[in-house]
């Protein structure tokens, strides 16, 4: 049997500074309650991580200023007391056994929120994220960011 994911735009705004797109990240809590999977889909620079930083400030699981790029690290562990936020980047991962090595499954559970960059490129992401949030650029500061379920 064919299935296919029926999609729905629950949110769309556009920002103007990385502060806007920052504040935005704050007013996810609601609707990010774990456990959840998020795909972050955007190209370089688009504001992914930017939108980490108020999500992790949200659930009061680290400072703005402590959330960087898991560029190199791959994956950056946040302890909130509503939550554990996983920001995962697999800009660099390739191949299913460089995902392997991850063991992204292991950090699922009922309390975890994984934040993932460049998931896409991966199917089985696309299939079972829980929601996706989308930024397009347009010019130095301005994005439109689109809120998928
Ligand atoms: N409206 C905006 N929203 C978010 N970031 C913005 C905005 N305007 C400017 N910026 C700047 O754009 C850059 C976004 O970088 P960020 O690291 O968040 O992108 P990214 O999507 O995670 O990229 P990568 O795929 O390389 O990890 C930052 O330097 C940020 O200050
Ligand atoms: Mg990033």
């Amino acid at each position: 049997m064919e299935t296919s994911k029926t999609t729905e735009a629950i949110r769309e705004l556009t920002t103007h500074s990385a502060e806007e797109t920052i504040a935005f990240g704050r007013t996810l809590v609601d609707l990010l309650a774990p456990p959840k999977l998020v795909l972050l889909r955007g190209d370089l620079g688009a504001g992914k991580t930017t939108l980490v930083k108020g999500i992790a400030a949200a659930f009061e699981a680290a400072s703005e200023e402590d959330v960087t790029s898991p560029t190199f690290t791959l994956i950056h562990e946040y302890r909130g007391a509503r939550a554990n936020l996983f920001h995962i980047d697999l800009y660099r991962i390739d191949t299913q056994r460089e995902l392997d090595t991850l063991a992204l499954d292991d950090l699922r559970g009922d309390n975890s929120i994984l934040l993932i960059e460049w998931g896409e490129k991966f199917p089985r992401f696309v299939r079972e994220r829980d929601l996706e949030i989308s930024l397009d650029r347009d010019g130095d500061t301005v994005r439109r960011i689109k809120l998928i379920r």
